[in-house]
């Protein structure tokens, strides 16, 4: 079923009745709203920030379900900005999505709503398939039937204008797990291998398949492990500064040596509105920091730069790093080789490692009151299952 709305009406008799020319337009010129799914996360949190402060002439919707992960806290200096809108909605409820695109018309969709924790989709895969798989596919067809598609644009043929787009936030986790040597690159072919990575192929390889049957405009990109303000102290780093606050054990799993390749998450914001902005339909964008670390080496590195901010003697911490059973199924390392973003799109990251991390660590220590009360409830209760009986 198509649904129509007024202001796809509108376009298209306001692009034959003034005869404007999409061709040579910038992108996102006839977007007015761009909808943001996955807003109140953590990485959706710092790209609504980016958007409303960047385009203050367009409205930009949040969508979230707000479950353990999301946190308008995050965004609380948003709230009274006049194009920022947020919407409790969840995606795998098609009627609350349908109300929302009723009610805000989305040209756009930046697509971030996700479970995103590998180690819940180990204890939970069906949460992860329903949000992730189920979740997206309403996404999509709610995408194609409110944006009239013109089915001359399937099989790749699409134009160079874009009214609409479909932009799908993915990991590099889809590719799998590279041993000492190799990069991923946009060309590797998918190699899921934990529920929550399988999941996001799937949700990857959906987004691809409207593009080339329905004509969807879509672009996706994959992006390694980020870290910064505001993740929820689940994910290494910011379990690893609470801990290291309440001098708890530092959990590292398995023999430490597995890697992954970090990127402080402004510049993942920063890299998703220049792929909004200048990225190609249809194209893949791999998107990485250049900066692989050890998990043994990145945590010490925490330890040192925490123990001198909080003047305790240099090492002080160390004693608290504890080696536990490893995570079933752990990839080795990921790596990404981001030179396409760079080349086509000039984008590169913006802070050293040390850098970011130095950031991060302040935000936490200035954000105690924030950290409380997320780790309370049940937080609680998901740190017992996770680590008490390893
Ligand atoms: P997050 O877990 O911090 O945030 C996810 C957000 O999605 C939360 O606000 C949550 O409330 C919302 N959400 C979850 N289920 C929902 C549902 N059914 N309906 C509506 N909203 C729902 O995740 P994140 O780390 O910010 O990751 C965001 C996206 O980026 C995800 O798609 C993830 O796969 C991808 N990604 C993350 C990383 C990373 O290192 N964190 C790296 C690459 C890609
Ligand atoms: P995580 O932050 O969960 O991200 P991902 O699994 O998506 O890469 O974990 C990063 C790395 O740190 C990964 O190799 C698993 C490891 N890790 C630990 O050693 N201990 C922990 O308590 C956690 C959460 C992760």
């Amino acid at each position: 079923m198509h649904l129509f709305f007024p202001n796809v009406i509108f376009k298209k008799i306001n692009s034959v009745t003034f005869g404007k020319d999409f061709r040579h337009k910038n992108i996102n010129e006839f977007m007015k709203n761009i909808l943001i799914s996955g807003g109140a996360g953590f990485i959706g949190s710092h790209v609504v920030r980016k958007f409303v402060e960047k385009y203050p002439d367009k409205n930009i919707i949040n969508l979230d379900a707000l479950t353990y992960a999301g946190n308008l806290e995050n965004l609380r200096d948003l709230e009274n900005a006049p194009n920022y809108f947020f919407e409790k909605a969840d995606i795998t409820q098609i009627e609350e999505l349908k109300q929302v695109f009723e009610k805000h018309q989305p040209d756009a969709v930046i697509h971030l709503a996700a479970e995103s924790h590998v180690d819940r989709s180990i204890q939970d895969p069906m949460a992860f398939i329903k949000t992730n798989v189920q979740g997206t596919a309403n996404l999509l067809n709610l995408c194609r039937d409110f944006w009239s598609l013109n089915p001359e644009y399937s099989h790749g043929n699409f134009p160079n204008y874009r009214e609409n787009l479909f932009y799908h936030i993915s990991t590099d986790e889809v590719y799998g797990s590279l041993g000492e040597e190799g990069y991923f690159v946009e060309t590797t072919p998918y190699d899921p291998k934990s529920p929550y990575s399988a999941s996001k192929a799937a949700s990857d390889h959906l987004v691809r398949a409207y593009g080339n049957t329905y004509g969807l405009p879509f672009i996706i990109s994959n992006c390694s492990n980020n870290y910064g303000p505001n993740q929820f102290p689940e994910k290494l780093i910011p379990l690893c500064i609470s801990n290291i606050l309440n001098q708890k054990p530092l959990p590292i799993y398995g023999d430490g040596k597995y890697t992954r390749d970090w990127l402080y998450v402004l510049d993942h914001a920063e890299a998703i509105e220049t792929i909004f902005r200048k990225g190609k339909i249809a194209e893949t964008y791999n998107i990485g920091g250049f900066n692989e670390w050890k998990n043994i080496d990145l945590i010490k590195e925490l330890i040192r730069q925490v123990d001198e901010k909080l003047g305790n003697p240099e090492g002080a911490s160390e004693k608290l790093l504890t080696f536990v059973k490893d995570r079933p199924g752990h990839d080795r390392r990921y790596a990404i080789d981001a030179t396409k973003i760079n080349r086509e799109l000039g984008w590169k990251p913006s802070v050293t490692f040390e850098e970011g991390l130095s950031q991060t660590i302040d935000w936490y220590l200035e954000n105690e009151e924030w950290l409380k009360n997320v780790t309370s409830g049940t937080y609680l209760e998901y740190y017992k299952k996770q680590y008490l009986s390893r």
